[in-house]
């Protein structure tokens, strides 16, 4: 991955050093973090790239449903199952399910909204293939076992399990967090158990077994995905910022952001990176949207997350290039896509789809620098399981980051807390 920056984001390289030595304190800690190895601290996630033991439970367990499956359904909602939305999507493609309807090779489902339309088509794509004598696994993703939307989609799909399968327990893979009511439910009701560390948080959780189980049964391989995010981990923890892509970034957005400049536009040049962008959505607007600050004062902070593809060149540009200066941008794009298609006929008889596109983001971008609209171009080599691997940890730490210059907690979600409890109380009649 790469961070162009020096002749577009319009913040001197002094602006910056001087901003950096805000860092120091919270990059000596999580490097202290990264030497134990462990999950005792809040910084837990970045050590995730780093556990074998973790890594060799996941691949077994997936070993065991090895050409045995035809569907996961993954029932998780938020930070249990963004993350592997983004990478499945990222590395199979958006169509994956249709593109491979006929193959045997398993689909990942994703059931994250308790909408009747959605869960009843979803429930018919699994019944149909349990009526063929195929087999769904159920992978059941909450670290807290208690959300809602989770809970009441599990009993629907498990129901469905039962009525076909006697051994159902066997095609039910529950991930939470060690000693949870569901961790004990699961043991109770002979469910296979993947652990998630208490201290990695639900939208940091993407490279623990939240995300790796599933994406390993497809056939993703985790190991390098966990390994552009360890490359990156380390690439984070310099203290030299300008050799530091989350420091350098989370330094300019906080600038611009005390600027004015409070939304931050992802511009994803590729379509198979979108659930990436919803990802990120999450990871910002969670961790980064506080009323209070560690002191406890209120300070209503956030920076609004906006998510762009190339079909918004055709919308939402003409309000990025000509409206209000309270955006800070960040284009993505992808340098070798090895999926070409060469245009046969007509005026650009002969270009492939990525020569035009990169005429395109150039184009953006002059647009851009003409009007001294201030940007990052992040540019990944091409799209593999190392690259995303490295563009995720980018993210979480260049996050992490952030909440230190504004000084607020982004691993926690006070107010998402608070409206689920009510949901619960209502619900339960009180
Ligand atoms: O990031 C978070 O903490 C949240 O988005 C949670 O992941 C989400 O609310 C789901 O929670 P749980 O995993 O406990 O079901």
């Amino acid at each position: 991955m790469k961070l162009n920056y020096e002749d577009t984001c319009g913040v001197s390289r002094k602006e910056i050093e001087n901003e950096g030595g805000k860092l120091l304190s919270i990059i000596s800690e999580m490097k202290k973090s990264a030497k134990r190895n462990d999950y005792s601290d809040c910084f837990a996630s970045i050590n995730l790239p780093f556990d074998a033991l973790m890594r060799e439970n996941i691949k077994n367990l997936a070993k065991e449903y090895e050409n045995k499956i035809n569907y996961i359904i993954v029932i998780g909602v938020g930070g249990s199952n963004l993350g592997t939305v983004a990478v499945y999507e990222a590395l199979l493609g958006k169509l994956y399910n249709i593109a491979h309807r006929k193959t045997k090779k398993p689909k990942i489902l994703f059931a994250d909204t308790i909408d009747p339309d959605y869960v009843l088509y979803l429930k018919n794509i699994v019944e149909s293939s349990l009526e063929k004598g195929e087999n769904v696994l159920i992978n059941y993703v909450s670290k807290s076992g208690s959300t809602i939307e989770t809970t009441v989609n599990f009993e629907i799909f498990l129901g469905l399990l039962k009525k076909y399968r006697e051994d159902y327990r066997d095609y039910v893979v529950v991930t939470t967090d060690k000693n949870s009511g569901l961790w004990h439910e699961g043991k109770q009701n002979n469910f296979k158990i993947l652990e998630v560390p208490k201290n990695v948080g639900g939208r940091f959780s993407v490279l623990s077994a939240v995300g790796l189980f599933s994406l390993s049964l497809v056939g993703i391989e985790i190991d390098k995905l966990l390994e552009g995010a360890g490359i990156m981990r380390d690439k984070c923890l310099n203290e030299n910022i300008f050799e530091n892509p989350a420091a350098l970034s989370a330094i300019v957005t906080y600038l611009y952001y005390k600027g004015g400049r409070n939304i931050n536009v992802n511009f994803l040049f590729s379509s198979e990176l979108e659930s990436v962008g919803k990802w990120l959505k999450q990871l910002t607007g969670e961790s980064l949207g506080k009323e209070k600050n560690i002191r406890g004062e209120k300070v209503n902070v956030g920076i609004t997350p906006k998510i762009a593809t190339t079909v918004d060149l055709h919308s939402m540009v003409q309000l990025y290039l000509a409206g209000p200066p309270d955006k800070f941008t960040n284009f993505v794009r992808i340098k070798n896509n090895e999926n070409n298609v060469v245009i046969p006929s007509g005026n650009y008889a002969g270009k492939t789809l990525s020569e035009i596109t990169n005429a395109i983001i150039s184009g953006v971008q002059e647009s851009y620098k003409k009007r001294k609209i201030p940007f990052f171009d992040i540019v990944l080599d091409d799209i593999s399981e190392v690259r995303i691997g490295e563009f995720l940890q980018f993210r979480m730490i260049e996050t992490i980051f952030i909440a230190q210059l504004l000084e607020i907690n982004p691993f926690d979600q006070p107010n998402i807390e608070e409206y689920k409890s009510e949901a619960r109380r209502i619900l339960a009649g009180k």
